[in-house]
């Protein structure tokens, strides 16, 4: 293999961004951010500054809306990996103006990182958030820029540290709620190793115009066996409530922005089965795990020990 890529990151003090920075300045990668003038100078983002100063990351000065400042950044680099929040999805599409302007780019990761979003069975918010992702594919597509889509599922963080419970701040000990029957299979993923794995298909041919899918055999859980687990953790049973579907679909209706959204991803994830209810075919996608097997992955196992 020759060098390593050089790697721009777009979103880079977001959540998951900084954790696939440091996993890219950590691989040896020659690391970008694109950080607006404001978030240097922000001191409630004064840390996240500090640790990409130290672990040699270099930052560029630049706005997701002045395409100037996006094509001065590309030419410097290789690959561009966008991490934008929500809010900024759809106008990944000045990015890829930007992309195809520089000419330079090797492979564009957009902001993706859940959900295959080709393959969800959501109902709204969740529906339209997924189909902006999935228009940026096809705006990709067409352009011609060579690209790696992640599709991370659930960030860990965000989920087992509540059992997926709204409103709590640790894994419930007497009661839980589950919604569905609790059977369809997630998939939850720790941010390090998003990152990790994120980062080694960045210079792999085998991901080139590919999905990569995280789908360690670890870290794949119904939410029936997600509990069971954490009963046998804390040597105790919990008293479950299931939420039948046609009530998880009224709850999201009646449930205020942005709890709603939580809400129809979770129907789309555990009700719906949409991280795993379909198999990976050679056309379209990949799986990391068997790729890199020597990556020491956090289970769910594992990453719920620190919670007993
Ligand atoms: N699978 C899951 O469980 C899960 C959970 C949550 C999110 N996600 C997905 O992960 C991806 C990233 O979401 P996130 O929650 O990590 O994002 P986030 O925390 O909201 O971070 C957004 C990033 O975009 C940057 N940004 C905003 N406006 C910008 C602009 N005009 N120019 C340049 N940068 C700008 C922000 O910079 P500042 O620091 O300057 O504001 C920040 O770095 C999304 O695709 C989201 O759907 C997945």
């Amino acid at each position: 293999m020759g060098e390593k890529s050089k790697i721009l990151f777009i979103g880079a003090t977001g959540y998951i961004g900084r954790f696939i920075v440091q996993a890219s300045a950590k691989a040896g990668h020659p690391t970008f951010a694109l950080v607006r003038e404001k978030t240097v100078s922000d001191p409630a983002k004064a840390p996240i500054i500090q640790s990409f100063t130290s672990a040699g990351v270099t930052l560029l000065h630049g706005d997701l809306y002045d395409h100037e400042s996006l094509v001065k950044a590309i030419k410097q680099v290789d690959v561009v990996i966008s991490t934008v929040g929500h809010a900024q999805l759809a106008d990944q599409d000045k990015l890829i103006a930007a992309i195809k302007e520089a000419g330079n780019v090797k492979k564009f990761f957009p902001s993706e990182f859940g959900n295959d979003v080709d393959r969800v069975h959501a109902v709204e918010p969740a529906k339209s958030a997924f189909e902006t992702k999935a228009k940026i594919r096809r705006a990709i597509e067409a352009a011609g820029i060579p690209y790696t889509y992640v599709s991370s599922n659930f960030f860990a963080g965000y989920f087992l540290p509540t059992l997926a419970q709204p409103g709590v701040t640790s894994p419930p000990r007497d009661k839980v709620v589950i919604l569905g029957d609790g059977n369809p299979k997630a998939i939850f993923v720790k941010e390090d190793d998003i990152g990790t794995y994120t980062i080694k298909a960045v210079d792999d041919p085998r991901t080139l115009n590919k999905i990569l899918y995280l789908r360690p055999p670890g870290n794949i859980y119904s939410f029936n066996e997600l509990v069971a687990l954490w009963e046998k953790k804390i040597g105790k049973t919990i008293e479950k409530t299931y939420v039948p579907e046609d009530q998880v679909l009224k709850n999201i209706e009646e449930t205020p922005f942005p709890v709603k959204i939580v809400i129809a991803i979770g129907h789309s994830v555990f009700v719906k089965g949409d991280h795993t209810n379909f198999e990976i075919e050679e056309s379209f996608g990949v799986e990391a795990s068997k790729l890199y097997p020597d990556v020491n992955n956090t289970t769910v196992d594992e990453y719920l020990n620190q919670f007993v």
